[in-house]
């Protein structure tokens, strides 16, 4: 049997999952404008429980109105969405997945276009000659690490799994992680260890609001442009997380090959975090993974779980392709037809068109 389709323990928690076959979360746009889930979206995920994954991790989700990345997306700040999540959950899970809603602020990537107020981060910066945030006033932080604290309750109460906190990417949580975006002189920035003040408070606050049986992870980027975010930041960092009551750490590579150096060694990013958590953390890596050889690899680079995205996409039943004797799945362009048949509504195909080369254009 291929490794990955081997069930896994998550010894605090004490849950079990039947494979170690991860669909990372995906933006899709194709929920409410009022944040409400939509029945596409739940559609989509759905197919992906239905088709064998062991966890099925939602699109980034915001827990504050002024958060929201993107058109389309659900939110998770509002008692309101509880019906809609409940729904996810449950067409999630009867599938025999976990499943998992992945918590967000976008920050400075939360456009004013969208949210009607100018960007908050962690301090005034700009990532083009039209975008600047505001620097939170610590009164606001306070009021960020309640609505994270809150959304991870409403998971819990409407019956996720767990939650993956998305500190990846550039949004707020990286913000406050990353020196470049976090020029704060008080407790919450300046030193590494006061970088991660913001990151260790949601974690505790989530950790208040939600039961012990709950998954809590975080998802992180090894570097990171736009925040400063350096390989030895990203070391700083898992290695914090080892401190926090944590049940994963889930890697985005982008591509699992990528290699990068420290200290004059050079490896790949998922060996050097699976040296860091040193077995201590189960960990998730995702990037440019669709082969059964290229699952193989991710788990001998020392990752406990394989995420994939793209692949995911055009195969609701990835996982199915790890049994012995599969074919390969096939790779992009796929069709309109196909990106339908696997449960993609036509906002969401759209929205794939700003992919290279992912869906055929006929
Ligand atoms: C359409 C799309 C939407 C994405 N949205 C998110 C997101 O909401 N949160 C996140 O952490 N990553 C997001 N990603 C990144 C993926 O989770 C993944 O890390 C990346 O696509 C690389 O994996 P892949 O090569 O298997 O696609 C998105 C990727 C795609 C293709």
């Amino acid at each position: 049997m291929h490794p990955a389709l081997q069930p896994f323990v998550f010894e605090r928690a004490g849950i079990e999952v039947r494979n170690r076959c991860v669909l990372a979360a995906m933006t899709n746009k194709q929920s409410h404008e009022s944040g409400e889930i939509s029945e596409a979206e739940v559609k989509w995920l759905e197919a992906r429980a239905r088709g064998g994954f062991g966890m099925v991790f939602t699109a980034a989700t915001h827990v504050e109105a002024d958060g929201k990345g993107w058109n389309g997306a659900f939110a998770t700040y509002s008692d309101a969405f509880l019906p809609g999540m409940t729904k996810t959950a449950r067409s999630i899970k009867k599938h025999g997945a976990l499943a998992l809603a992945q918590l967000f602020h976008g920050g400075i990537r939360a456009p004013e276009e969208i949210t009607g107020v100018q960007p908050k981060s962690a301090s005034t910066h700009s990532v083009s000659p039209n975008v600047t945030a505001r620097a939170m006033e610590v009164h606001e932080i306070h009021g960020t690490l309640h609505a994270f604290g809150q959304a991870a309750r409403r998971c819990e109460e409407a019956g996720f799994d767990g939650i993956e906190l998305h500190g990846a990417h550039g949004y707020l949580i990286s913000q406050f992680l990353g020196p470049t975006s976090n020029q704060r002189t008080d407790a919450w920035g300046g030193s590494t260890e006061a970088r991660h003040r913001f990151l260790s408070a949601i974690v505790k606050e989530v950790r208040q609001h939600t039961s012990p049986e709950f998954l809590v992870g975080v998802r992180l980027s090894p570097v990171q442009t736009s925040t400063g975010i350096t390989l030895e930041d990203a070391k700083a960092t898992a290695k914090a997380c080892l401190g926090w009551e944590l049940d994963f750490l889930h890697l985005s590579c982008w591509d699992i090959n990528e290699e990068g150096t420290l200290d004059q060694r050079t490896q790949r990013y998922t060996e050097w975090f699976a040296e860091w958590v040193n077995g201590k953390l189960p960990l998730i890596t995702t990037g440019a993974i669709w082969t059964a050889e290229d699952a193989e690899h991710g788990l001998r680079q020392g990752a406990d779980f394989i995420g994939v995205a793209r692949a995911g996409i055009g195969h609701h039943n990835w996982p199915s392709y790890l049994t012995e004797g599969a074919l390969e799945p096939a790779r992009p362009p796929f069709s309109t037809d196909h990106l339908e048949n696997q449960a993609l509504s036509p906002v969401f195909i759209d929205y794939m068109r700003r992919w290279q080369n992912f869906v055929l254009e006929d």
